[in-house]
This record gives C-alpha cells, sequence and structure tokens, in this order.
C-alpha cells in the first residue's frame, strides 16, 4: 500500500452500509440471532461474490442483511465500518442505508436509524470522525412504497441529511420517482441518486433535471455523451465513482479501461469511493490504490480526487477547512 495514499486524508461519499458486511459478521449476526444460513461457512459465503453484473450482486447484497434484526445489530454493522475507516484515515462520511429492505421484513424504522446511528455519534465523540446518513429508494419497488417510505421516515427527520436512489437500475429510470424526490425536496432533504452505473447516460440528465438531484452516484456512464461531460464539468456536479464496484460488477472489464482520468482531465468534479466494500474487495485505500496500480493515477491526480470529495460533501465551509 502506498504511504501517499495511507496518510492522505479522506473523504467518503458512497457507502452503503448494509455493504459493509464481511462474510465474517454475516455468520456472526447469524449464530446471534438463530438463523440458519444457505452457506456452509464464511468462505464458501465469500466465494459466491464472483459476480456478472448488478443484479447478481444485488440478489446476494439483500440475502446477507437478513441477519439486521436488532439494534445492536445495527451498531455493530455500522460500527465495524467506522473502526476500519478510521484507520485508513478517512475523516468524514456519507453513508446510504436501504430502509426498505429492512422494513418489509418487519424491521421498524426506528430499530435501523437508531442502531445506525448511535454509532455514528460515537465515532464523532471518539475520533470526530463526522458524518452524514442518506436514506435511500429501492428504484426497483415502486413510487407509492417511497413515498410511503418517506411518510415512515418523519420521526428520523432530524437524523437524516439527504434522500437516495439505489438497486437494479435498468427499467427503473429517474421519472418513475420525479415526484416522491419533488415532496422530499420540500421537506428540506439533500438529494442524490444513482444514475449511469449500468444504465445509460440519459439517466444522468434525467436525474439532474427530473429528481433535480445535486450529486451523481457513479455516472460513468457520462462518458458516452460529450455533450453531458461537458455540463457536468461546467456545473461541477459531484459524480461518486467507486472504481473496485465498477471492476467486480463488470461496468468494466478492466481496471485499466476504468474512465476515471478521463473525467478528471475533462474537469469533472470526480470522487473516490468504495461503494459495498465487504462485496467488493476494498475499502477507501484500496479503491484508491487500484487507480494507481491499475489505471496509472498519480498522486497529484489522486489528491486532486480527494479535494473534490471534500467540495463535494455536505460539510460547512468552517468544517470542510477544518478537514485538511
Ligand atoms: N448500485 C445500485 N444499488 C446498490 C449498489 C450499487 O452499486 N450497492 C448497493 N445497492
Ligand atoms: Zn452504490
Amino acid at each position: 500500500m502506498s504511504a501517499f495514499i495511507e496518510q492522505l486524508p479522506k473523504v467518503e461519499l458512497h457507502l452503503h452500509i448494509e455493504g459493509t458486511l464481511e462474510p465474517e459478521m454475516v455468520f456472526a449476526l447469524a449464530r446471534r440471532n438463530g438463523i440458519t444460513l444457505d452457506y456452509a461457512d464464511e468462505s464458501a459465503l465469500r466465494a459466491a461474490y464472483d459476480f456478472r453484473d448488478l443484479q447478481s450482486f444485488l440478489d446476494l447484497y439483500y440475502l446477507g442483511m437478513q441477519v439486521l434484526r436488532t439494534e445492536q445489530d445495527y451498531f455493530d454493522m455500522t460500527w465495524a465500518y467506522l473502526e476500519r475507516v478510521h484507520r485508513e484515515r478517512v475523516r468524514h462520511t456519507e453513508i446510504f442505508f436501504d430502509p426498505q429492505a429492512h422494513t418489509d421484513r418487519g424491521i421498524p424504522l426506528a430499530v435501523v436509524v437508531g442502531g445506525i446511528h448511535r454509532a455514528l455519534e460515537q465515532a464523532q465523540r471518539q475520533w470526530g470522525l463526522s458524518s452524514r446518513l442518506i436514506m435511500s429508494f429501492l428504484r426497483h419497488l415502486s413510487e407509492e412504497a417511497a413515498f410511503d417510505t418517506l411518510r415512515q421516515a418523519e420521526p428520523f427527520r432530524h437524523l437524516l441529511a439527504g434522500i437516495g436512489l439505489d438497486s437494479s437500475e435498468r427499467g427503473n429510470p429517474p421519472a418513475k420517482f420525479s415526484r416522491v424526490y419533488a415532496l422530499a425536496r420540500e421537506q428540506g432533504y439533500r438529494l442524490v441518486a444513482h444514475a449511469g452505473e449500468e444504465g445509460p447516460a440519459s439517466y444522468i440528465s434525467d436525474a439532474l433535471d427530473l429528481l433535480r438531484v445535486e450529486r451523481i452516484d457513479h455516472g460513468v456512464a457520462a462518458t458516452q455523451d460529450p455533450a453531458l461531460m461537458r455540463r457536468l464539468a461546467r456545473e461541477r456536479i459531484p459524480l461518486t465513482v467507486c472504481p473496485l464496484s465498477n471492476l467486480r460488477l463488470r461496468v468494466v472489464q478492466d481496471m485499466a479501461d476504468h474512465p476515471m482520468l478521463t473525467l478528471l482531465a475533462e474537469g469533472l468534479c470526480v470522487t473516490v469511493n468504495s461503494d459495498d466494500p465487504a462485496y467488493f474487495g476494498g475499502y477507501m485505500n484500496a479503491n484508491y490504490q487500484a487507480l494507481q496500480d491499475g489505471l496509472g493515477a498519480s498522486d497529484g491526480e489522486l489528491l486532486q480526487m480527494a479535494l473534490n470529495s471534500v467540495e463535494a460533501c455536505w460539510l460547512s465551509p468552517e468544517e470542510k477547512a477544518a478537514l485538511v
């Protein structure tokens, strides 16, 4: 691991907390909750992390998180992630969770948000590691289900900084959620959405124009549309790019083909993130390292990406200044 990457103060902006469940924790929580898994052991589960595409990953991701039942489970998952990235010099993190993947199994939103938030507070107190929480709608579910989730979140409004959109992208365009995003906007939520991961470049412009998001999660499909790339650069719309995720979900066939340096050279505000590190083989430092080893990114280019993350995060100007 490069000493430059290790010592770089980092900000993470695209992290699904349920995607941090390592096989060891999946089995530990299953034992604690009396759940029998379809995999013999941790290594059998890890061996199944061989994905063809986004959907083949999502199937295992929704399966793995079924071991989460109690407030303590949500705390332990979140705390394990925070301990890990604290050691990697992450100074601020903006975390997604998928409420519907829990409430649809009968887990109250209070349990989910309570456990995650308790860990986030402890990391702030103990290490000064700051955070924001982003509630994501599952785009394969209906607009009505998203409205219902937004309503259920009302008691926790003060703990939620923003709204996101994730899960199966193709066939679930941004337009499906324009009305619920409009309501979230009225309620003061900040808005982001996954777009242009497996889906077309038009989903990126639709997320900007129909959902009125301020950041795009992934967005690598922008390279298919030069006019869109110019717009993203001109408007300084941040892209939360996840290099190892793109490789493991076969969005790119080889790290040498990754568009990160093209996007940076075109003047876009690209940032480096881990997405679902337990499933994609690496946390923040590993994602920076993959860009250096696989794509030939220089220390200067990695530094620019890290500064972009500070620019793109939701801290105040004073808090941002204190990060670097
Ligand atoms: N894409 C879409 N949905 C997701 C992802 C992702 O990378 N990770 C968790 N949910
Ligand atoms: Zn994601």
